[in-house]
């Protein structure tokens, strides 16, 4: 099931905001993607987009953070790292089930929770845990 933006997740800075959305739509796009399993090229395009783009927001808001003194700078960096690791080992499975000839019930199953995971305890955890803290400090800072 795909997950709808909720404004309640806004963090006021119209960039940051714009990229938890994007990032959302892409795991709703793996969703979609695992609607049709034998299309395996398009199940890893979107998760190599996920790695891809998740990098580059995490980048863009460490420079912000540093760039203004952001008193939490350092335990949402190291949150990160530990969001990219976690992503990262999500992936490798996934590259290993999408090699198998014929993807099975098991791994479709497996596919379901990892993307299930991605959405609620992986991208829901960063933004409501850590990136809601900035709320109201970055609002007009670029
Ligand atoms: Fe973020």
């Amino acid at each position: 099931m795909t997950i709808a933006w909720d404004n309640r997740f806004n963090v006021g800075h119209s960039t940051i905001d714009a990229e938890h959305k994007a990032l959302l739509m892409i795991i709703n796009s793996i969703e979609l993607a695992l609607r049709h399993p034998d299309d395996k090229e398009a199940l890893l395009y979107f998760f190599n987009l996920l790695y891809e783009t998740a990098i580059d927001h995490f980048r863009y808001e460490e420079d912000l953070q540093i760039k203004h003194s952001y008193q939490h700078q350092q335990t949402n960096a190291d949150g990160h790292k530990s969001l990219i690791i976690e992503l990262t080992r999500i992936i490798d499975e996934i590259r290993t089930i999408t090699e198998h000839a014929i993807i099975s019930e098991e791994d479709m199953l497996s596919l379901r929770k990892h993307v299930s995971f991605l959405a609620k305890g992986w991208l829901l955890a960063h933004v409501v845990q850590e990136d809601l803290k900035m709320k109201g400090f970055i609002a007009d800072k670029y």
